[in-house]
């Protein structure tokens, strides 16, 4: 970590306790950490904004293994993209449903791509990216 500065920052009193009920509710004990994380979840929407940025995400997936072939589509589309899909875990929810998530890394643009790709696969009931860092530029 590089040294600490510190700041002044003038804010509306009653935005102000907004926050500091907002933050209390999220298990923060302190301002500081707050505005820390806030700052550091911007810079990294706004990295996963320019589509040559790396990142690191995970796609979380639900899907019926009945479906037909989507378990061997699936399988095929993390085979094409192996260099992007650095792991998998798959939890057997039910009779019917099947969790996985799969931890991506590479090109903003071209994880996205990948995202939507697999999200969009006809029989996955619902699938979303979340967006992360490798931690290296905080
Ligand atoms: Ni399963």
């Amino acid at each position: 970590m590089s040294e600490l500065s510190r700041i002044g920052v003038a804010i509306d009193a009653n935005l102000l306790k907004q926050f500091d009920s907002l933050i209390a509710s999220r298990g923060y004990t302190n301002r500081s950490e707050a505005f820390r994380d806030l700052i550091r979840d911007e810079l990294v929407e706004e990295a996963w904004e320019h589509p040559d940025s790396a990142v690191v995400g995970t796609v979380t997936l639900v899907y019926d293994h009945h479906v037909r072939l989507l378990n061997e589509k699936l399988t095929d589309m993390q085979h094409d993209h192996h260099q992007q899909i650095l792991s998998t875990l798959h939890v057997h929810l039910d009779h019917d449903n099947c969790l996985e998530v799969l931890v991506v890394k590479g090109t903003a643009q071209h994880v996205q791509a990948i995202a939507e790709k697999i999200i969009s696969t006809k029989g996955v009931k619902h699938g979303r990216l979340t967006l992360t860092t490798s931690g290296k530029e905080l």
